[in-house]
């Protein structure tokens, strides 16, 4: 697949993958400057496609449009296609360690369920909490739970990890409890399931799109062990 720019255009061929486990290519135009969901979206518009993809906001901030491109952990939505080489197709895959819906699109019920365990709320409750300190001045409220870290992360291998984004918000609960049982909490984290399956990789950190740093947020956990 190739991505060629002519005059105000860019012509790129899109390699999806496909429920049957195959891939399948397309080639479509799309204006210069345009983002990899901009080529989806013109895939999904031809007659016949039947591509199943999720997205909602085009701006990073419902974390719904979250995919594998060329094997990266990336939004879609503010990647462009101009960051990958000319004459080459650009590889979409559906994120690793979710079960997989159809097309591109994966169940999120176990992510949600590993957050839940931890308690974390995913509507903030307190905006009078204290101000945190600079060392953790990036607020779990930054998560936009789109999965690309439990994607990426190389102990999600094991299903019953509590995976990097359930600890990033466990982590965040120490910080602001917001009513939580704290003893409660970090005696779930300090398991083999928990902060112990991390292995350091910083995958998770490497992908996330907003800055959480949940691989930051494992280490601050075992400190507190
Ligand atoms: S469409 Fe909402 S994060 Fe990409």
């Amino acid at each position: 697949m190739t991505i060629i720019e002519t005059a105000g255009t860019t012509t790129v061929t899109l390699r999806i993958w496909r429920t049957d486990n195959h891939f399948v290519e397309h080639t479509v135009a799309v204006p210069a400057g345009s983002y990899v969901i901009d080529a989806i979206e013109r895939v999904y518009a031809q007659p016949g496609t039947g591509l199943v993809w999720r997205h909602a906001c085009h701006h990073a901030s419902c974390g719904s449009c979250g995919l594998r491109i060329n094997g990266v952990e990336k939004l879609p939505c503010v990647t462009l296609l101009s960051d990958y080489p000319a004459g080459k197709p650009i590889t979409l895959m559906p994120l690793a360690h979710f079960p997989r819906i159809a097309d591109l699109v994966v169940d999120f019920v176990p992510f949600f369920d590993h957050l839940r365990a931890v308690g974390m709320p995913i509507v903030r409750r307190d905006e009078t909490a204290p101000v945190l300190d600079n060392k953790h001045d990036l607020r779990f409220e930054n998560c936009i739970e789109c999965g690309l870290c439990v994607s990426a992360c190389p102990a999600m291998a094991n299903p019953r990890f509590l995976g990097p984004a359930a600890l990033a918000a466990a982590e965040r609960l120490m910080e602001e409890s917001r009513g939580a049982d704290l003893a409660h909490l970090l005696q779930l984290v300090d398991q083999t399931n928990g902060i112990w399956s991390c292995r350091s990789s910083y995958q998770c950190s490497a992908v996330c799109p907003t800055g959480v740093d949940p691989a930051g947020a494992i280490i601050r956990l075992r400190k507190k062990t």
